[in-house]
């Protein structure tokens, strides 16, 4: 009895593990890198990617030229791959001191450095919800203009992290409100 209550209370705990609130805010750049690596990816490809420096657009070309042999690439619709192109171009390459003994097994999601997405749910939910954050459809000047108000200037990012934020904001918010969760829309655009 004993046994068999406490396997329900971790099931339950595991549910609500794998369903997050925020599973509707895209997945960002450190996310996707991680799943394309996952399973056991080739070390010279994997290498491939987090010890060059492209731009946002030859990291794009090159990723498209890279998915046979990476087929977790394949997996991605042109968003995602917009989003990972734009992360590569803030993040790569790799700092030497980050590069693990066996890159085709590596535990990428704690090494790499963290996205758009989290800086979005670690530092933009203190003052107001995140629903006024991933419902806005603006271009990256618009949110660099946000980042640098008065009321926002404060926030511990750089300014390197704030254009990685804004740019992943661009790609990936504009989400309708009918996905956002009911219990993130109380409230919605007021702060
Ligand atoms: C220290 C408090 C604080 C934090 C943290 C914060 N905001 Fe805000 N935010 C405000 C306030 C206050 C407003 C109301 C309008 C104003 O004064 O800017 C606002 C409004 C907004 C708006 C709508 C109005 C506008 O100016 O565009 C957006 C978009 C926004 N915040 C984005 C963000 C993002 C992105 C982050 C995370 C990097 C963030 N906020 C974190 C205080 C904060």
């Amino acid at each position: 009895m004993r046994a068999f209550l406490l396997a329900a209370l971790l099931s339950g705990a595991l549910a609500a593990q794998a369903a997050d609130v925020f599973d509707f805010i895209p997945a960002g750049g450190r996310t996707l890198l991680a799943g394309v690596f996952a399973g056991g990816a080739p070390a010279d490809e994997v290498k491939g990617l987090v010890a060059a420096k492209r731009t946002r657009e030859e990291w794009l070309a090159h990723l498209r030229a890279r998915s046979k042999a990476l087929p977790g690439l394949q997996k991605l619709d042109e968003k995602q791959m917009l989003t990972l192109a734009d992360y590569l171009s803030f993040n790569m390459p790799l700092p030497a001191s980050k590069m693990p003994a066996d890159p085709g097994r590596a535990s990428w999601e704690k090494i790499l450095a963290p996205d758009g997405r989290d800086f979005a749910l670690n530092y933009c939910q203190s003052c107001h919800i995140i629903t006024v954050v991933v419902t806005q459809d603006r271009p990256k000047s618009a949110w660099l203009g946000t980042l640098n108000k008065p009321s926002h200037v404060e926030i511990k990012l750089t300014r390197e992290q704030r254009e990685a934020l804004a740019s992943y904001l661009v790609v990936n918010a504009a989400i309708p409100i009918d996905l956002v969760p009911e219990d993130l829309r109380a409230g919605g655009a007021s702060y």
